[in-house]
Parts: C-alpha cells; structure tokens; sequence
C-alpha cells in the first residue's frame, strides 16, 4: 500500500526520499511523487509506474530544497495517472496519505460549493483543499491541521509540507502506521522504520489519533484530543543485510531459501531443551474456545492450525478471514480466546477484527512479525514470529514460520488440557529439530521444478488438491501461484473435486496433488485416479513411498523426504512456493512487486 517519507534534512532531500521510496517500493505502487521547499517554494514531481520514471523525471527537471515529502501510492480512488500521484497540493499546502478518507464525498461536495475546484479524482485532494481552505481563513499551520485533523473519518496516515517553510513537516497517523525518525539536526517521517533504516536508528511511533509538528530541532506530539503527548522514542535494530537480496535475483527468491535458517531462530525462541520456552501465562486449561483470524496467507496459516488445534488439544477452534469477520459480528465467549495472525500485524481487517473482538474474549494474542505493529501492540500477548523483514510480496517465509509458532501453541495447548505429557511434547520438539534439515532437501528441488514450471507457465488454469491439513496448504499453493504468475488457480480439498471443479478437468488443466504418505493418502489418490481418468494432468507432490505406490502415471512427480504428520504443511510450502517462482520468472512477471498488489494492506 501507499508509502510516504518526509525529511526535513541539512542537505539536498530529493536523492534521500528517493531512496526512501525505494526501500517501500515492497509495499507494492503504482505511482510515485516528491515535493520540496527550496528557498520558501513549495514544488513537486510525479510520475507514473515505477520509481525509475521519477528519477528520470527528476534527472530532466530536478527539484531543490532540504526540506520534503514522498510518497508511493497505490491506487484506490481513480486509476494510476499523473493527476492522481501524490503529493497532492492546493495553494501552499502539499499533502501525502496512506489510508482512505471515508467521508471524502461530503467533504468534496461541500468544497466545491464553496469554490474550490479539483485536479484528480483522490479522496487526498480533499485534504489539501482543507487545509487551503482553513489557510485562508487565516489559520497557521498548526491550527490549520488541528482543524482539518477533526474533520476527517477513516483511516490514515498523512504528512504535509507547507510552502514559505523551509523547517516544517506535519504528520498525523489515525488506522494507518507512521514513524518519526530523529537524526542530528535533521527529522524524518516514513511509513516504517524499514524506509528511515539507514538515515536513522532513532524512532518514535506515533500513536493512534496523534499528530505531530515537526522541525529539525524535533517533533512535538499532540494525542487525538490536541493535548502534548509523549511518545517514547526507541532505537531499532533493522540488519541492512535482512533487506538486501543477498545475491538472490528477487526477494522472494532470497526469502523461500532462507526459511530453514529463519525457521531454525524461531524453534530456538520458543523451545528450551526437550520443552516448550513460551510465556509463562500463556495457559490454554480454561479456554472454550479458539476464535482465529487472518487474511490471506495468514489465514491458511490458521485453517492449518485449527487442524492442530482440534487434533492435538481438543480445542474448539473457528477460523476467519478478517475482513468478514468484522461484518458478520460473531457471537463470542468470554471464555473464549482469539488469535490474530499477520505477518505486517499492519493489516486494516485484521486489525479491526481484533477490536471487534477485545471486549468479547477472554484474552486476545497474536502472531506477527513486526514486534512494534498495531496488531501487536493492541494486543494481550504477541508471538513474534521472527522471521525477518519479508520483502517480497508473496508471502513465504512469513506463512512457515507462522506455522511454526502456531504448531508450537497448539503443542503448548495439549499439554495444558492434558492430552500430551513432557514425554509427548519433547517428542514433537525432536521431530521439529529435524525440520531445518528437510526444508533444506526440499530446496534441492528447486532446478526440477524450474523445469516442471515452464510447462506450467503455459496453462490457463492450474488445481491444486489436498486433504487434511494439506487442503489449506492446496488454497495456498493457488494462492501464490496466481499472485505472481497470474495464472488462474484454484485449490480444493481433494473430496470435494467431484462437487463441481472435475468439471474444468482436461489434458489442459495441470492438477496438482499434495500427498504425504499419511492416513488420508488412499483417499487423495482415489481423487486423482478421477482426475486421470478425466485426461487431468497430474503432478503428484508426495514422499518417496507416496510417489512409489501411486506416481506411475502421472503426468510429472516430486518426492520430497519423509515428514513426520506435523510438520509435513510446513515443510510442502516450499516445493508450492518454488513452481510459484519459477511459473512467475518462466512468465517473465514482477516477482517482487506483482501487479495490483501491496505487501501492507492498510485499507480495507
Ligand atoms: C500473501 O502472499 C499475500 N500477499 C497476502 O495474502 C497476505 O498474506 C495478506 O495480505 C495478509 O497480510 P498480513 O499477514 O500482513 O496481515
């Protein structure tokens, strides 16, 4: 979603926002802008597409001035274009904004009736003829924004430069994140920290509904009621290397190969010898029910955990996807848990289902992987996930080591019910030590499938089937697939493919099997003798025993090691990640930054 920077330096800042901005290009954008004030004039540029084009927009006409703000926007009111690029300016306000301004209709009608006209199609326009309006009224910055601030609804982060000062930056967060960041004698403001990572390790996050005024000498901080705030300022650690490619062609290449290594971490935290290392208060004896809630792959990490759930501790679990969570209002227990799971701990469902649910259950946790997100903060309890900044927008390291974690809890809550003894834990630990090891076999895999993935990048259409906990990892599996090779993919749970979608098979239609060599293994390869019989191209994901007994007539097979029950989603993520990549390069698609999509989905 949308970034923005602002810097208020001792040098020139159009090369420092550009760079800036390229360190959210993950985010995921589709325009992108500047502005400065050079000598007291106020002055932008915008372009559309990649970043690339503004800087050579601005090689051709470069904007001056040590004071400025940038943005990446991702488009949600009116279509990728020039007018519709931030920064959007009205008289001597220029403003950048994440989020969306929900009452932007009223508020444009009544600034047209009052005069004001606009240039694009935004709901931010409307912001800056606010605060142009409220400055022609007489108001000064400051109270210009105070006034503006109290007049809109939604969620949003914004920063505005103002022209005749050369030393002042306003930004405001409400629903959307934003971070101040304190240099010697300079101040920055940007999306998140990753973005300020190498101006600055010093940050303040501004908490919701606060505003800030800021000049080089530093920021003061008004809470949503306009009283001064203190906000702790803290200095974060973010490796330049974790968001670097590390000789990898793309992130997302970079990301799937570390996950033995990242994975590796996470077990460590969260285990002490042959036992559980997990909070002490963490005691799932009492809890009724487990409500878990997540978006996108985040939400295939928790319809795997609700297997383990159920299956190992007897725990009655829902899960939801966030954003039909909030609007359904379920009836909730207050012996009850909810669990939120995301990796930005940013998202705007997510998020706001967890409100909807923080007066209605017992305890609210989440598993995340930035410590200092909203979701994490807001709640009880937050399980960092560790797997390091996840640059690429498909997730992958992100959804192994959220299974991980929730693999853990679900262990950590079977032996709070008494369904598993020291004994049995310790055995599951044993097997989770050998998981570093398998993923590594599995991304030995990685030249077969790159074969395999141009015969892949012809089809049109691509199933992907599984049973049991391998049914969410079939959704998954489709999921990264038509993410960054946009090819139309489906996952189903294998019985359920005689319900309708056998219907699409055809010797067109590759159909791709995950198949451990479990106790519903019989059953799957029942499906996929249907699919056969149908002409169905099947590529049979399986271990070395599966593919023996049932790989002869497939159309292609991969073996991967034995896995004991437990970790065999974890570990079948990867051979799905890897035809995703290798689908997507053979197509010659952006990997990293796929079309539409963004990494933080702030809006809803
Ligand atoms: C995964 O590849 C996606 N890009 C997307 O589904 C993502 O998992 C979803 O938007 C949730 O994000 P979160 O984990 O940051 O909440």
């Amino acid at each position: 979603m949308c970034g923005i920077v602002g810097v208020l330096g001792r040098n020139q800042v159009a090369p420092l926002l550009v760079e800036a901005l390229k360190r959210l290009e993950y985010r995921g954008y589709d325009s992108a802008g500047i502005a400065t004030v050079n000598d007291g004039r106020l002055d932008r540029r915008r372009a559309v597409g990649k970043l690339v084009n503004l800087s050579d927009l601005l090689v051709h006409e470069p904007l001056a001035g040590r004071a400025g703000i940038g943005h990446t926007r991702w488009a949600t009111h009116g279509a990728a274009t020039v007018a519709n690029a931030h920064p959007h300016r009205a008289g001597g306000v220029a403003v950048v904004h994440n989020g969306i301004i929900e009452n932007f209709r009223d508020l444009r009608a009544e600034l047209t009736a009052a005069g004001y006209s606009f240039e694009s199609e935004t709901d931010t326009e409307t912001v800056a003829l606010l605060m142009r309006q409220e400055r022609d009224a007489g108001k000064d910055a400051r109270a210009a924004t105070a006034a503006v601030l109290a007049r809109l609804h939604g969620a949003f982060a914004l920063c505005f430069l103002f022209e005749g000062e050369d030393d002042l930056m306003i930004c405001a967060r409400k629903g959307s994140p934003l971070a101040i960041g304190h240099g010697e004698g300079e101040m920055f403001v940007g999306s998140d920290a990753i973005a300020l990572a190498p101006m600055t390790d010093r940050i303040t996050y501004l908490e919701e509904g606060d505003w800030a005024v800021i000049t080089r000498q530093g920021a003061e901080i008004f809470d949503a009621e306009g009283r001064r705030a203190n906000r702790a300022m803290t200095r974060i650690q973010i490796d330049a290397t974790r968001i670097e490619k590390a000789g990898h062609k793309h992130f997302m290449a970079k990301e799937i190969a570390e996950q033995p290594v990242v994975l590796a971490d996470a077990l460590r935290h969260y285990t002490a010898g042959d036992a559980l290392n997990l909070p002490a208060d963490l005691d799932f004896r009492a809890v009724e029910r487990l409500t878990l809630v997540a978006c996108g792959t985040a939400h295939y990490a928790c319809h795997v955990a609700k297997y383990w759930f159920e299956s190992l501790a007897g725990l009655p679990c829902d899960i939801d996807i966030a954003s039909e969570f909030r609007y359904r209002e379920p009836p909730l227990s207050d012996k009850g848990w909810a669990l939120f799971v995301s990796q930005s701990g940013e998202t705007a469902d997510t998020l706001a289902a967890l409100r909807y649910a923080r007066e209605r259950v017992a305890r609210i946790l989440s598993v995340v992987n930035v410590p200092t997100s909203s979701i994490a903060r807001e709640s009880d309890l937050a399980l960092p996930i560790l797997a390091g900044v996840e640059v690429g927008v498909a997730s992958t390291k992100a959804f192994t080591c959220q299974l991980a974690v929730l693999a853990l809890l679900a262990l950590k809550a079977a032996q709070d019910r008494g369904r598993l003894d020291a004994a049995g834990v310790a055995a599951h630990l044993a097997e989770f030590r050998l998981l570093p090891g398998l993923m590594n076999h599995a991304l030995t895999l990685a030249p077969e499938i790159e074969a395999l993935s141009e015969h892949l990048a012809e089809a049109q259409d691509v199933l992907f089937l599984g049973r049991g906990p391998m049914y969410p990892l079939a959704l998954e599996g489709a999921l990264k697939l038509k993410e960054i090779s946009y090819i139309h993919a489906e996952g189903y749970a294998s019985g359920e493919l005689k319900h309708g979608p056998i219907a699409l098979i055809d010797n067109r239609v590759p159909v791709i099997v995950m198949a451990p060599r479990d106790g519903l293994f019989d059953k799957t390869v029942s499906n996929m003798q249907e699919v056969m019989a149908r002409h169905g191209k099947v590529l049979l994901i399986s271990d070395a025993t599966g593919i023996a007994e049932a790989g002869q007539d497939c159309w292609e097979t991969l073996t991967l090691p034995e896995a004991p029950a437990l970790l065999a989603p974890i570990l079948y993520a990867i051979p799905a990640q890897l035809l995703a990549y290798h689908t997507a390069i053979a197509k010659g698609t952006d990997v990293d930054q796929p079309r539409n999509l963004a990494k933080s989905v702030t809006v809803e």
